[in-house]
């Protein structure tokens, strides 16, 4: 038998704490070969020690670890965002992983805001640059506090970065017996990034004769989304568009409480999180969904090839959402301990 997979576990801030618990619950009850090492990187620990990152923190965890389950960083007693700065885009930029991918999937008609929309109308996935970009925080200010004030915020993008993430999306078409691959862009008034993201979406396009290859600009794109999410089965965008369009594609799923991710380069230690925030308002009131945390922890272990045990956990989240076994936010009574309870549960029997 092959060796547990270590995972890392960053519970985080506000409600991540209380999602994280339940998938962590759900994949003890699937059986996997998984030992969990928590750590406290969080508002709490910056606010008391003002460590961030420990030392060497992100070369500890590509070496000692396979995966990273990632609650949620963001408290309102850190302003600045410094640590989920440091912590969330630390491993996202210093691990390289470059590829976040969001999948959209409807697991029941009456999650959906849209009329007359079933399950299989919305079945996609969302492969969003997840190294540069806007996110690079590049850019100054200028004659602060002065009527001439100037700010800029530079938009990075690489031939390499736009590049690989554009092949990410083909191969995972590819592999996932997708047929079409859509970049969004806004290459119509953005026209150097554009440019770039056209040239490289083109030529990659040509390796991959049997996918159809299409591109759309991002305005367009939300409009299509809400009026007929039928027709999207891979999109491939930059950094900033796809943070924007996957809480859109969140909302056509039931919420950001139903939202998953993996933060991934193939071959390495990814990070695994729900789409959603710390949501202050609602943590340590055991209201919040743990549904897209557990769709998470699913993707994590079928990243480290436990695909049975994934769709175990699949198939029970499913039914969930089918029975309401659920917290409110998505048509159900339960609380987040108890949705995570009836989910580990049926995984389990
Ligand atoms: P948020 O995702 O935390 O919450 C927005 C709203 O979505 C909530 O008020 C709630 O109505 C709903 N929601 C989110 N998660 C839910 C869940 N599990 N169950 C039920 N409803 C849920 O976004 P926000 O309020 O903009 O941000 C709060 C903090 O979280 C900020 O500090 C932000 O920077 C941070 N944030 C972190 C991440 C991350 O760590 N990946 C992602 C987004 C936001
Ligand atoms: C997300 C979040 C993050 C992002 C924030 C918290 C930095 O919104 O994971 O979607 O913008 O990437
Ligand atoms: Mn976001």
């Amino acid at each position: 038998m092959s060796a547990s997979k270590r995972i890392a576990v960053v519970p985080g801030d506000g409600i991540g704490k209380e999602v994280i618990a339940e998938a962590v619950k759900v994949v003890r009850a699937t059986g996997a070969a998984v030992e969990f090492t928590e750590f406290d990187w969080s508002a709490d620990r910056y606010l008391k020690d003002g460590t961030t990152v420990p030392a060497n923190g992100f070369t500890m965890l590509a070496s000692d670890f396979d995966a990273i389950l990632v609650g949620a960083l963001g408290d309102p007693r850190v302003p600045s965002n410094l640590h989920a700065k440091e912590i969330l885009l630390g491993m996202r930029f210093k691990m390289d992983l470059y590829a976040n991918v969001r999948p959209v999937r409807l697991l029941d008609a009456a999650l959906c805001p849209l009329k007359n929309v079933r399950p299989e109308d919305v079945d996609f996935v969302v492969i969003r640059e997840n190294t540069e970009g806007m996110y690079m925080d590049m850019g100054g200010v200028f004659k602060q506090g002065t009527p001439d004030e100037v700010a800029t915020q530079e938009d990075i993008n690489t031939r390499k970065g736009v590049e690989r993430v554009i092949r990410f999306a083909f191969e995972l078409a590819r592999r996932q017996g997708r047929r079409k691959v859509l970049m969004c862009d806004k290459s119509n008034v953005m026209t150097y990034v554009g440019g770039l993201w056209q040239r490289a979406f083109k030529e990659v396009a040509r390796e991959y004769a049997g996918i159809e290859a299409q591109s759309m600009y991002v305005d367009a794109l939300c409009m299509h989304m809400v009026r007929d999410p039928r027709q999207f089965d891979v999109i491939v965008t930059n950094n900033m568009f796809g943070d924007i369009l996957t809480d859109l594609a969140a909302a056509l799923q039931g919420g950001l409480g139903m939202a998953a991710s993996g933060n991934i380069h193939p071959g390495r230690t990814s990070m695994f999180e729900p789409v959603h925030g710390s949501a202050p308002p609602f943590a340590g009131k055991n209201v919040a969904n743990p549904i897209g945390a557990i769709l998470s922890a699913a993707m994590m272990l079928e990243y480290l090839g436990l695909e049975r045990e994934a769709s175990r956990i699949h198939a029970a989240v499913l039914e969930s959402a089918r029975q309401k076994k659920t917290t409110q936010d998505v048509g159900g009574t339960l609380g987040t301990r108890e949705a995570g309870e009836w989910i580990a549960n049926l995984v389990s029997s």
